[in-house]
């Protein structure tokens, strides 16, 4: 088990390419092998979740070849997948084993998937559910936990109203009701990000959104395309906050992924008084993408609740941990999705930055940050549970501490972003 020892101070500067989207790669990856042709994706994402999502297919047979340039995908088309011979292993990765079993319900054979032991606690009834009522008889372990095993084919298209907003447990369904035998539409109590509908839309599926649904109809064909994948915002966040807490940091970051259903995170930074500017921003195959700069600086702090949540889920674990670096403090409610994320995200991060001597508030679903007016944070050794989003959220608050900071089995960052540390360490190169 790796630790990883941070020591504080200094400044970040300099220019960032960040690797790939992973929720974007996910998708690209799951509708290439169900396309007809070869398909290249351009920056897939270094993250394991993603190399997941790839070895699936694999097992599904689908050729893929992936080099650091590019992943090339042969597709079997909507109805070439064969049955794997073992259980497919979604490790870590929620998003691959909650898409991949809308997936595998349109497929006329049984198969199972499962995952490490964080994944398999779970919940994987609200993806189960609405798979059920399309028709696909999916058993799960106790309180419907993987491993699922998935018996598929014959589908109905279904009318479904999300009973918890989730983009994971939406494209499992669209994907599905690419096989369904009419329209399938999804309402979503609070618009969540809308890869799918884009990626599907990319690769010639005709996906028509209104405000609050989603509406697929089965498709002959999903034709192969070359994609680039925007560079991964959510990873952005980390490096992004380390030069908004450390003097004199001035960060540039490249062909980062803009998706309005994903960059509230920026709007919120900015409106805490966060120096952020945008520039070059264009679509490219589908979503948006930008540059951003980022400097140093004075950060009021606030709350976070309702809708924001759901828009700013995956990046709730550094704000949380930036609370300690401004004014007020950060306050944040309905959010107890984080607490069946990749760890209890709630109470490992009340844990961690305890210890790191801030104050901290629990609640069933959320947290209040204090900030650290009586100095700096203290140096002290965390324990993010495995969870990479954790991991990276106190290491960036460890850059404050008055000593060094170990943070224990630290390589869980690769979950997400293998180059994490080492692109840390060189943007301080100059300054720590
Ligand atoms: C994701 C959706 C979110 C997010 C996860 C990635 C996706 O999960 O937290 O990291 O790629 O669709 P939920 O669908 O559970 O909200």
């Amino acid at each position: 088990m790796s630790r990883k020892t941070i020591s504080p101070g200094g400044h970040v500067t300099g220019v960032v390419e960040l690797p790939g989207d992973k929720s974007i790669s996910h998708r690209y990856a799951i509708l290439a092998a169900l396309a007809e042709g070869r398909s290249e994706i351009f920056n897939y994402a270094t993250a394991a979740d993603c190399r997941s999502t790839l070895e699936c297919l694999r097992r599904l047979g689908a050729e893929i070849e992936a080099t650091p340039e590019r992943v090339r995908i042969t597709g079997k088309g909507l109805h070439g997948l064969k049955a794997p011979k073992r259980a497919l292993d979604a490790e870590n990765s929620g998003s691959t084993m909650r898409m991949l079993s809308g997936v595998l319900a349109g497929q006329k054979f049984t198969s199972t998937i499962t995952g490490d032991s964080s994944l398999r606690k779970r919940p994987m009834r609200r993806v189960a559910e609405p798979l059920r009522k399309m028709g696909a008889e999916i058993r799960g372990s106790d309180g419907d936990l993987a491993p699922l095993e998935i018996h598929g084919g014959n589908l109905r298209a279904i009318d479904y109203a999300l009973p918890v907003p989730s983009a994971q447990v939406k494209s499992a369904i669209l994907l599905a009701g690419l096989y369904a035998d009419g329209v399938t539409a999804v309402r979503e109590p609070v618009r969540t990000r809308d890869h799918t509908e884009l990626g599907l839309r990319e690769f010639g599926a005709t996906v028509l959104t209104a405000k609050d649904s989603i509406r697929i109809q089965p498709q002959p064909k999903l034709i192969a395309r070359q994609l680039t994948v925007p560079g991964d915002l959510s990873g952005a966040v980390f490096l992004a906050s380390a030069a908004l807490i450390l003097p004199d940091s001035s960060l540039m970051l490249h062909n980062v992924g803009l998706n309005p259903t994903r960059a509230k995170v920026l709007d919120f930074l900015i409106s805490i008084g966060a120096q952020i500017n945008l520039a070059s921003v264009q679509l490219r195959d589908g979503e948006l993408t930008g540059d951003l700069s980022v400097r140093y600086s004075q950060l009021s702090g606030g709350s976070i609740a309702g809708s924001q949540v759901v828009e700013m889920i995956d990046e709730l674990p550094m704000l949380a941990a930036l609370g300690a670096y401004t004014e007020k403090g950060i306050e944040i409610h309905d959010a107890a999705e984080l607490r069946v994320k990749e760890s209890d995200r709630i109470a490992t991060l009340a844990t961690g930055l305890r210890q790191m001597g801030v104050d901290v508030e629990e609640f069933a679903d959320g947290l209040r940050v204090a900030c650290r007016s009586a100095g700096k944070l203290r140096r002290a050794k965390v324990d993010p549970q495995g969870d990479h989003r954790i991991a990276m959220a106190l290491s960036v608050a460890a850059l404050g501490a008055d000593g060094d900071t170990v943070i224990r089995d630290a390589e869980c960052v690769g979950v997400s972003f293998p180059e994490f540390f080492a692109t840390l360490e060189r943007l301080r190169g100059s300054g720590a």
